[in-house]
C-alpha cells in the first residue's frame, strides 16, 4: 500500500494481528516527525502485545485496549477522538459492512477517516476455489474454537463450508443432541465464523453511502484492495 501523506496521526486499529497496515503509517510519521498516538483494539491479548511491540519502534504513545470492537468506545481516551484514522484491515471481511462501518464511524468521531481491506471476487469467480481454503484442517480447527470452549467434542460434529448471502460460512452440524447450554437437536447447524466476499461494484455500493471520498489502492492482481475512506 502506498503510504498516504494525508494520513492522520491517531490510528485506532481494530484487530491488528501483526500490524502490517499500521507499520508503514508509523514509519512515515516518524520520518516526518509527526507525533503518533496508536490505539490497537483486540479481544486477544497476545495480538495486542504483538501490535504494541512492533509499533513501539516508531512511537511511545500506545494505548492498547483489550475489548470487543462493539465495547471499546468508552475505553478510548477523549483526546484520541480527533484527527483519527480508524483501521480494520482484512478483519473488515468478518463483519457485515452495514454493522462495522457505522461502528468505525461512531468510534472515530464524525470527521474520522477509515481504512479497510478486502479480497475482491470477479462477478463470475469460482466460489469453489475460495471455499477450499476454509475446508483445510487448520481452518476447521480455528472455526471449531467456540464449540471447543463450550465443551463439544470434534466427534460430535460434521464440518462443511458454504457460500451464502455473499459470505463464506464455516458451519458445524450436530451428530447428536447437545446442551450448549440450550438444548440443540441432532442435525442443528451452527455457523461459527464468516468471511464476506464482494465484487468491486458490491464493495463500492456497501461503503459509498457512508463516505464522500473512497480512495482505492489495488494489489497488482486486483484481487485485494485497501481503501482509505473519508
Ligand atoms: C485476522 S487478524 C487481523 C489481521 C490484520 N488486521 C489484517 O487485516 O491483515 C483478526 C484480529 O481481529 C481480532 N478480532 C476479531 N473480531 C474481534 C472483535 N469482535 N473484537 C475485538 N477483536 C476482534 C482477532 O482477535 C484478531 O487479532
Amino acid at each position: 500500500m502506498p503510504v498516504c501523506p494525508a494520513i492522520l496521526p491517531r490510528p485506532q486499529e481494530f484487530g491488528p494481528g501483526y500490524p502490517d497496515k499500521a507499520l508503514p503509517i508509523a514509519k512515515y510519521c516518524k520520518e516526518k516527525l509527526v507525533n503518533l498516538d496508536y490505539v490497537p483494539v483486540d479481544i486477544n491479548k497476545v495480538f495486542l502485545e504483538i501490535a504494541s511491540q512492533e509499533i513501539s519502534k516508531f512511537t511511545n504513545s500506545i494505548t492498547p485496549i483489550q475489548a470487543p470492537f462493539a465495547e471499546c468506545s468508552n475505553k478510548i481516551p477523549d483526546g484520541f477522538k480527533k484527527d483519527t484514522l480508524v483501521m480494520i484491515g482484512l478483519t473488515f471481511m468478518n463483519f457485515p459492512s452495514g454493522i462495522i462501518i457505522p461502528l468505525m464511524k461512531k468510534i472515530g468521531g464524525k470527521k474520522a477517516r477509515a481504512l479497510i481491506a478486502s479480497e475482491i471476487i470477479k462477478p463470475k469467480s469460482n466460489i469453489t476455489s475460495i471455499l477450499q481454503r476454509y475446508e483445510l484442517p487448520e481452518a476447521r480447527g480455528v472455526a471449531f474454537g467456540p464449540l471447543k470452549a463450550l465443551g463439544v467434542s470434534p466427534t460430535d460434529v460434521d464440518y462443511k463450508v458454504h457460500f451464502n448471502n455473499s459470505r463464506v460460512e464455516m458451519c458445524f452440524t450436530l451428530r447428536r443432541s447437545l446442551e450448549l447450554p440450550k438444548k440443540l437437536a441432532a442435525g442443528s447447524q451452527i455457523v461459527t465464523a464468516v468471511s464476506y466476499r464482494y465484487t468491486e461494484d458490491e464493495l463500492r455500493r456497501s461503503i459509498e453511502p457512508y463516505f464522500a471520498n473512497c480512495d482505492f489502492h489495488w494489489a497488482n492482481d486486483r484481487n485485494t484492495v485497501v481503501a482509505i475512506l473519508s
